[in-house]
């Protein structure tokens, strides 16, 4: 059940307190080694941006980051909790104030955009059914959808599908959301205009994101920060703000991707 005193307490932690803290992450898969020494830090608010080539291991620092998997060293922290460590209760409370978007929506076919959003509300929370719906429609308006609250997902558009997967991750006003490329089979704007989403989420809720892309303009258009790793250097190869990467870097790969230029 979602604490809602302790929620709001989140909310208002100190500003310079980091959200999301990754500290010397290594993964592997067996003898594979996808990435080493991952380590930096989310602050409050702010929009930041994993990328790295296809296979680099960006989808799976995300799971790490949620919990879903275990890092073969180093750890991570949401909140100032370490999520690996948590088990039970807490483990389920802590996960509860993490919205998570995943490439594919995963909305339910069958349930209309309203009673996808009311989902998570039944799941974690005791609201009443009137109270659920009001939130749920909350949550539309705020991605833009009031309108299409009664339809189902195969009757909208993919861009739709996105925005009204974000607000089932934002069903629970968790602080911090977890997108995995969320422009994927996006027309260039349909993805603008979700791009332009994210960054009013994050100024007028505060919301952190930790967004996974691979589209220079979307970083260049919604990141503060940015990591970026690399399957060859097998970690990170660059962090910093996307913008002065682009125009200062001097890594020969971190170059190319900002410059898009073959190496
Ligand atoms: N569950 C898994 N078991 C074994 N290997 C995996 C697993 N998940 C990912 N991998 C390996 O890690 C690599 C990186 O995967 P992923 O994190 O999905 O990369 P990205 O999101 O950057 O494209 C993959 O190429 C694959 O070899
Ligand atoms: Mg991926």
């Amino acid at each position: 059940m979602a604490d809602y005193p302790e929620v709001l307490g989140l909310q208002t932690r100190s500003l310079r307190e980091p959200v999301v803290e990754a500290e010397g992450i290594a993964m592997a898969f067996g003898t594979n080694t996808l990435f080493r020494d991952v380590t930096f830090q989310v602050e409050r608010g702010e929009v930041f941006v994993i990328l790295g080539g296809s296979g680099c291991g960006k989808s799976t620092l995300l799971k790490l980051l949620i919990g879903l998997y275990q890092p073969t060293a180093g750890q991570s922290r949401i909140l100032g909790q370490n999520l690996q460590a948590s088990t039970g209760r807490k483990r389920q409370a802590l996960l509860a104030k993490l919205g998570v978007m995943w490439q594919s929506g995963a909305l339910f076919g069958s349930m209309t955009l309203l009673e996808n959003i009311m989902l998570p509300l039944e799941e974690h929370t005791t609201l009443p059914p009137q109270a659920r719906e009001e939130v749920a429609r909350v949550k539309l308006g705020l991605v833009g959808l009031s309108d299409a609250a009664d339809r189902l997902p195969g009757e909208i558009s993919g861009g739709m599908a996105k925005r009204a997967g974000i607000a089932r991750a934002m069903a629970l006003d968790p602080p911090v959301l977890f997108l995995d490329e969320p422009s994927a089979g996006l027309d260039p704007i349909t993805s603008a205009g979700l791009d332009q989403l994210i960054k009013d989420l994050a100024r007028d809720l505060g919301t952190t994101f930790v967004v996974v892309t691979h589209e220079l303009q979307s970083i260049l258009a919604i990141g503060d920060r940015c990591i970026m790793l690399d399957k060859e250097a097998k970690g990170m190869i660059a962090e910093g703000d996307p913008r002065e990467l682009r125009d200062h870097a001097t890594h020969p790969t971190v170059r190319a991707f900002f410059r898009r230029e073959a190496i």
